[in-house]
């Protein structure tokens, strides 16, 4: 993966005003985006350490994979926009660009769809895993468990130091993960496993093993498969979101991809994050009427109010998500195609939407659709039960934190992530033994 390399321009003088002792602090230009301050010496300088709980102004990594602009709503891979991406590529194609850093040949997509496919079976003693869970267990759970013991199975993949554990260990994940997902969901509704097939397409053969029976035949919609690749396509990446982030931090230790992949789904679980399309949808039903927004919207608004309204607002998006909306035309889409003329859903998701963009509280705090916001009407109509929306989240970021997880490992200037802190708590004092304690 070629890197394209940082520049230094200018640099911050920092003046310490009770002393008046300066430091000069490089500053570093990428490509494109806001320049960052290198704060790699200041503590050795300074005795000092940054202080970003949440990591609103902290860069962490450098990377070449996505990019995003919060302002103007830009999102590449790899330097390509996603409106052309979600439009014009499948999903294989996005894993590759993704991996490798460049689209594809039609040899090249031909040869990584046919290993791919040939990695999609699971070791027959995972199925047993599944037995352990209750029937009624959140299949995300199900995913953090089943993940984290691939490499109880893959011991020929697990020595990050050596490119080619590492690929074929991505391979291995990129292939696996609709086979692990469609297991959780059939486990929950005690239904029989249905292996994948090779003869069908990434988001067919997803669908296939979510949705066959051993009873009959069963045809893989293509309006699905097509809804299906595309969700898979905007959710592929988003640069270092939390769940990233966890995949990075987890494999700065050195531990093993599948280790840091189902670390990566139990932070994606979170309703602030990959939860929020399950939460979006729980939210939907629970306000049930259009004449019952205003009452959720004040309760949003509500300062000592917990409750936020789900789908919307961003960290890095302050004006608009342009998965969101991508992700609403094919809502639209998606209905039309297989007839649902009206969806309560969706009409009380466009008025909730239509109201809160006209609120000067949303206006100021500058919150919009985010991906969430849509992504379950359209699983519902999918016919995918809302316990998997999250669980269809982690099948496409799956590729953006191996993605990331390699760029990470490859990184010559890598080291374990270690944070530091500001101390608020005791200072030293003196032990009391238990008897003398009142
Ligand atoms: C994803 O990082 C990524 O890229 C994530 C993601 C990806 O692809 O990986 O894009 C996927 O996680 C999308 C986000 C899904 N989450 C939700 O829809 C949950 C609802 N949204 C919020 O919880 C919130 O907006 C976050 C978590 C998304 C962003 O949180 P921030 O950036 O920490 O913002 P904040 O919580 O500091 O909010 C700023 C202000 C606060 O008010 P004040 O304290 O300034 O008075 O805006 C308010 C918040 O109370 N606010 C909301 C709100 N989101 C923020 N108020 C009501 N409803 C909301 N949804």
């Amino acid at each position: 993966m070629s890197k394209s390399s940082t520049k230094k321009s200018k640099s911050f003088t920092l003046t310490e005003n009770s002393t008046g002792n300066s430091f000069e602090l490089p500053v570093l230009e990428g490509s494109v985006g806001p320049r960052v301050i290198d704060v790699r010496n200041l503590y050795a300088e300074t005795g000092c350490f940054t202080y970003d709980p949440g990591y609103t102004s902290t860069g962490s990594c450098e990377s070449t994979i996505t990019y995003i602009d919060g302002e103007d709503g830009v999102l590449l891979y790899r330097g390509y926009p996603i409106q052309d991406l979600a439009g014009k590529c499948d999903y294989p194609e996005i894993c590759y660009l993704l991996l490798y850093g460049e689209l594809p040949t039609e040899l090249q997509k031909s040869k990584f769809e046919d290993n791919i496919t040939h990695h999609t079976m699971l070791h027959e003693q995972i199925s047993t895993f599944y037995r352990g869970f209750r029937r009624d267990s959140h299949p995300m759970a199900i995913m953090c468990g089943v993940v984290g013991a691939l490499s109880a199975f893959y011991h020929d993949s697990l020595d990050i130091a050596d490119p080619s554990h590492r690929m074929i260990a991505s391979y291995r994940m990129i292939a696996k993960i609709p086979t692990i997902a469609a297991q959780a969901y059939k486990y929950s509704i005690g239904q029989p496993f249905i292996a994948p097939r090779n003869d069908l397409s990434y988001s067919e053969n997803f669908l296939h093993m979510m949705f066959a029976t051993p009873a009959e035949s069963y045809e893989v919609s293509q309006t699905l498969a097509k809804a299906m690749d595309r969700i898979l396509i905007l959710h592929a990446d988003h640069e270092q979101n939390a769940s990233t982030s966890t995949v990075r931090l987890a494999g700065s230790s050195g531990a093993n991809p599948f280790a840091c992949i189902a670390a990566g789904i139990a932070s994606l679980w979170g309703p602030a994050h990959g939860g929020a399309n399950e939460a979006v949808l729980n939210m939907l039903e629970e306000i049930g009427h259009i004449d019952n927004i205003p009452k959720f919207i004040k309760k949003a608004k509500h300062k000592e109010d917990p409750f936020r309204l789900m789908g919307f607002g961003h960290r890095v998006y302050k004006n608009f998500d342009p998965r969101a909306k991508i992700m609403q035309q094919t809502c639209h889409e998606v209905l039309e195609e297989l007839g649902i003329k009206d969806e309560p859903l969706l009409d009380l998701a466009m008025e909730l939407e239509r109201i809160a963009l006209e609120d000067d509280y949303f206006i100021e705090k500058k919150l919009y659709p985010n991906v969430d916001f849509y992504s379950g009407i359209i699983f519902k109509a999918m016919g995918i039960p809302v316990s998997m929306f999250t669980v269809l989240f982690a099948v496409a970021r799956n590729v953006g934190w191996i993605a990331q997880w390699n760029e990470m490992v490859e990184d010559p200037s890598q080291r374990i992530g270690r944070p530091r802190q500001l101390y608020l708590g005791e200072t030293e004092r003196t032990f009391v033994e238990l008897k003398k304690r009142k």
